[in-house]
C-alpha cells in the first residue's frame, strides 16, 4: 500500500543501492510503484535480479557491484550514468551491520562497515557531481541510523559510519544547493530487515523484547522507510535538504 500516486516519481531514473533486501528492496519496489524507472544494485547477482524482476512497470535493470571505497564507487556510477541517465535521484540504502566490542575491532570491519556505508556515499556524491549525470532539481537520499546518535556497547564503527553519513550530507547539501539538488540522509531505529534478523539472531528474546519497548512504537518496517525515503527523493520533498530525518519509532526522543 502505498499513499503516493503512481506518477509521483515518473519520468525519472532513480537509483537504489542496496536494493536486494529490506529497506533498499521496499524503496525500489515504491519508486517503481510511483513511476519511476529503477537501477537497482546490490552485490550478488541473483539476488539482484530476482529483486528487479518483482518490481513493477517495465525498464528497470539490475546492476552488481561491491560498494567498499570512494573512487571505485564513482568510477562505477559515472560510467553507469553516461549508459543509463542522467538520474534523478539516488537512495544509498547498501550497509552492512556490525557489532563487536571495541577491544576485538580490526581494521577490517571497520573497512566493511565504512565502504558500503560512508566511503561508498562519498563515491555517490562525487559520481553525481560530474556534469550530466544528475538532473539539476535531483535529490540524494542516504540511509543513516539512530546509531549515529546514540551510543550502544559494541557499536563504535556503525555509529561513526551513520554519524558521518550525517555530517557529509550538511556539507554536500551546501555543494549541491546552486543546482538545486537536494542530499538528506534517514536515521532509522530498528527495522524488521534480514539485516534485523542476523542482528537478533545474536540477542536473547529477552534483550530484543527490552530493545523493542525502546521503540515507543515498537520495530518498524521496511515500507516506514520507503515511504520517508520517497518523500525525501520527489517532489514533495523540494524544499528539504542538508538534514537527516529520524525515522525511529520514537527511539531517540526521550
Ligand atoms: N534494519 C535496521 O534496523 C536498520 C536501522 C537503521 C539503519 N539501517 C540501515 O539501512 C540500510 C539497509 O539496511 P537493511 O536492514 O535493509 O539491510 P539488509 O537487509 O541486510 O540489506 C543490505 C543491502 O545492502 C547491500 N550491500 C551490503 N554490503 C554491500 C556492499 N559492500 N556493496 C554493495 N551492496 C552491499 C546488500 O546486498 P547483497 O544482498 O547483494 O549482499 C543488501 O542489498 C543500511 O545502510 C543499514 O545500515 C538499517
Amino acid at each position: 500500500m502505498t499513499v503516493y500516486s503512481d506518477t509521483y516519481l515518473a519520468g525519472g531514473t532513480w537509483l537504489v543501492t542496496g536494493a536486494s533486501s529490506g529497506i533498499g528492496r521496499e524503496t525500489a519496489m515504491l519508486v517503481a510503484a510511483c513511476g519511476g524507472r529503477v537501477i537497482a544494485a546490490g552485490r550478488d547477482a541473483a539476488r539482484i535480479d530476482e529483486a528487479v524482476a518483482a518490481l513493477p512497470g517495465s525498464g528497470h535493470l539490475a546492476v552488481s557491484f561491491d560498494l567498499h571505497d570512494v573512487d571505485a564507487t564513482a568510477d562505477w556510477l559515472k560510467a553507469l550514468a553516461v549508459q543509463h541517465g542522467p538520474f534523478s535521484g539516488v537512495f544509498h540504502a547498501a550497509g552492512v551491520e556490525a557489532i563487536r566490542p571495541v577491544r576485538l575491532l580490526r581494521q577490517q570491519q571497520v573497512q566493511d562497515v565504512m565502504g558500503a556505508s560512508l566511503f561508498a556515499a562519498l563515491g555517490i556524491a562525487r559520481a553525481m557531481a560530474a556534469k550530466g549525470a544528475m538532473l539539476d532539481g535531483g535529490a540524494l537520499v542516504f540511509m543513516s541510523s539512530v546509531a549515529g546518535a546514540a551510543g550502544q556497547a559494541g557499536m563504535a564503527a556503525y555509529s561513526a559510519a551513520k554519524a558521518g553519513i550525517d555530517g557529509m550530507v550538511r556539507s554536500l547539501a551546501c555543494e549541491f544547493a546552486p543546482r538545486a539538488i537536494r542530499v538528506n540522509a534517514i536515521a532509522a531505529g530498528a527495522v524488521r530487515t534480514p539485516m534485523h534478523e542476523r542482528l537478533a539472531r545474536g540477542a536473547t528474546g529477552a534483550a530484543m523484547d527490552a530493545y523493542e519497548q525502546q521503540h515507543l512504537l515498537g520495530f518498524g518496517a521496511a515500507a516506514d522507510v520507503a515511504h520517508a525515503a520517497a518523500f525525501l527523493l520527489g517532489p514533495a520533498g523540494r524544499w528539504v535538504t542538508g538534514t537527516t530525518m529520524v525515522v525511529d519509532g520514537g527511539y531517540l526522543c526521550k
